[in-house]
């Protein structure tokens, strides 16, 4: 987390325990105000487009709670949209008779965009989603190439961007997208529990709103009758952190300010320099395929069980992540792995602690499981 966004939550927390919660969030509504405005700029829309969200999870959930699914009805997505994206399809599915089609992925990794666009044209889908950056490698999936078929074909569409604000300059307009959701705990280095989700001029206009809009999101009109809000609020609960909320306007100004196009140029390169060294190291397989990879590095160790080797990560003071089959079910199945560890270096990184990285996996594939 940087500095500023700890101070802002620490500050506001403070001034909490000793003003109020309610009085904290009228004095430092210009401050919440900034949240918006902030995000807004670094996805290239107005901050009327913004709603604030408890996790990226949350905000996905709430734009598909949304679509008016009827049986039948096909969600076109890829083999690497997230895990929890696609139990939420499943779970569609199973409620709704949902139909859930998997474009296929091109022979050298990503998704095949024109199959995609053909899938598109034969099922005319009432949503097609895809994940800009898989949790589960380093792929970066063509977004705004898919985004164009969706703009002519004139099809709702729903980009998880988790893993890439924050990491590359991302532009929904370039994009394409009707709806974005993201987090603000990863690359922007913002607190956990938070998140954002982008709803486009398009989708306020056609009158959507989550299934379970709440007093902030509409008016109570009448007795029987409820008026959404004109903006992305509309997707908003009442109940807001509001110290999270500042941290997340302190993540979104830090990572202008030191600039998302140097950002996304160092991110990316520190991780191709750390993949390129432990694809030559014995015993271990490098697993991110695709035309473009981002700073996601997994790869696959001969000799360890997957608990063990993270633990004597930990050891070395390596932070990094284990994923399981039952995070990727395509990918890891295509992949004929069962799990993989993954490093994702930030731009505050130095080479020297890719050299320190790259010496431990090389120790470990050594020394093997005792
Ligand atoms: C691609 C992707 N989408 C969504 C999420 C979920 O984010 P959150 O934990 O904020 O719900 C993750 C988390 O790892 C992710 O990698």
């Amino acid at each position: 987390m940087a500095a500023p966004v700890l101070t802002a939550m620490v500050d506001h927390l403070q001034l909490e325990a000793s003003i109020g919660g309610y009085e904290s969030a009228a004095a430092r509504a210009d401050q919440v105000r900034e949240f918006y405005a902030e995000t807004a700029a670094l996805i290239n829309c107005a901050p009327e487009n913004i709603a604030f969200a408890g996790s990226a999870t949350h905000a996905f959930s709430t734009a598909l709670s949304a679509i008016p699914f009827e049986a039948g009805d096909v969600i076109l997505t890829t083999r690497n949209d997230f895990i929890s994206n696609q139990i939420a399809f499943l779970s569609l599915s199973k409620r709704f008779g949902v139909r859930v089609v998997h474009a296929p992925d091109a022979p050298e990794g990503g998704v095949d965009v024109a199959a995609m666009a053909a899938l598109m044209r034969e099922h005319r889908p009432r949503l097609v989603a895809a994940t800009h950056i898989p949790t589960n490698s380093g792929l970066v999936q063509p977004v705004a190439e898919i985004g164009r078929h969706c703009r002519e074909l004139d099809l709702l569409y729903l980009v998880d961007a988790c893993q890439s604000v924050g990491q590359y300059p991302v532009d929904v307009a370039e994009i394409g997208c009707d709806l974005l959701t993201a987090t603000c705990r990863k690359f922007l280095r913002g607190p956990r529990g938070s998140g954002f989700l982008y709803v486009s001029d398009r989708v306020l206009r056609a009158g959507y709103e989550p299934l379970f809009i709440d007093m902030y999101g509409a008016r109570w009109v009448s007795p029987d009758r409820y008026q959404p809000v004109e903006t992305a609020a509309r997707f908003e609960d009442w109940e807001f952190p509001y110290a999270i909320v500042l941290g997340c306007a302190a993540a979104a100004r830090y990572a202008r300010q030191v600039g998302m196009d140097a950002i996304a140029r160092r991110t990316p390169a520190l991780a191709a320099v750390l993949r390129d060294r432990l694809a030559d190291l014995p015993g271990i397989r490098v697993l991110d395929h695709g035309r473009h990879l981002g700073a996601l590095v997994t790869f696959a160790i001969d000799g360890w069980q997957p608990e063990p080797f993270k633990a004597a990560m930990d050891a070395r003071r390596i932070n990094s992540a284990l994923s399981f089959r039952h995070f990727a079910q395509f990918d890891f199945g295509d992949k004929d792995i069962d799990w993989c560890l993954r490093l994702s270096p930030h731009y505050y990184n130095t080479e020297e602690e890719v050299d320190h990285v790259v010496e431990a996996v090389a120790d470990l594939s050594h020394t093997r499981q005792a």
